[in-house]
């Protein structure tokens, strides 16, 4: 007989109360979402970043909702028959969700390919976006600190909340969206501290890409993961394919250094 094991965000929630980490990635098509569920990696994003590894875009802000949707279908297409399903996260691209109706329009498309969650970039001024969505039953990841979609007006692809206002801002921003209602957040790019600090203060499971070791989660884009990054490789990338025969045993080695805490080490992180 089959034991199915299927990941909710509730569980996710309780390992977070239970003091225990989980893996997330990214994946955007049925073959890769496969061996992601084979390597029992908890959480799945269908990350906007299929702008840059898909279409080879330098940014994130041309993709559009038929992209996200489609990518989206086709990793539901590649669960269905698995036995390990893991909570599949859809990103909102950018200006999908620059008014609430948008917001709850291309969200409903995201969850009818597939997704259990969506996810947002911004601060407190998706507070009422947030709410909407999650009263009418879409779970929302939010996701803050070098959020790409904005990145030109951030001013490029740099670390976030280095000095304490600006820290003291995404604490706020966290804090804001978790009341609205956001289920778990995403924090990139940050120092190690900031992220100890919102991890430790939110209820809700915080995923980090280069904020520390002590987020309840690590992300990275699958591809970065698997070296196939030619171009720059960001600091908090870790190719797992250096000491891994096949793809599997590569996600599996990450799920396992996520969760027993060994990545990041020092060397992906960034000080304030
Ligand atoms: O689009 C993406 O892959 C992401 C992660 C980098 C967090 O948002």
């Amino acid at each position: 007989m089959k034991t199915m094991k299927t990941i909710s965000l509730k569980k996710l929630q309780t390992l977070k109360t239970e003091g225990k980490r989980f893996a997330t990635i990214t994946a955007y098509d049925a073959s890769f979402a496969k061996l992601v569920a084979n390597a029992q990696i908890e959480c799945l994003l269908v990350g906007d970043s299929l702008g840059n590894v898909i279409q080879g875009n330098g940014t994130t802000v041309p993709v559009s909702m038929d992209d996200m949707c489609y990518h989206t279908a086709c990793v539901h297409e590649g669960l269905k028959f698995s036995e390990f399903k893991p909570l599949v996260i859809a990103d909102l691209p950018f200006m999908s969700y620059s008014s609430t109706e948008l917001a709850l329009e291309n969200a409903t498309a995201l969850m009818q390919s597939g997704a259990q969650m969506v996810k947002v970039e911004g601060g407190q001024w998706l507070e009422e976006t947030v709410s909407v969505l999650t009263e009418r039953g879409i779970n929302v990841c939010a996701h803050l600190g070098l959020t790409p979609q904005s990145v030109d007006a951030l001013g490029g692809f740099k670390v976030q909340g280095r000095d304490e206002a600006a820290a003291a801002q995404l604490i706020q921003d966290a804090r804001a969206l978790q009341s609205a209602g956001a289920g778990m957040l995403v924090l990139e790019c940050i120092p190690t501290e900031l992220g100890k600090r919102v991890s430790n203060d939110l209820h809700i499971p915080v995923i980090g890409i280069g904020a520390g070791p002590y987020t309840d989660s690590q992300v990275l884009v699958l591809y970065d993961m698997l070296g196939m990054n030619t171009g720059h490789v960001p600091r908090f990338v870790k190719n797992y394919m250096e000491n891994a025969s096949d793809i599997t045993s590569a996600l599996i080695n990450y799920r396992e250094e996520v969760i027993n805490g060994y990545f990041p080490a020092p060397e992906h992180c960034y000080d304030n």
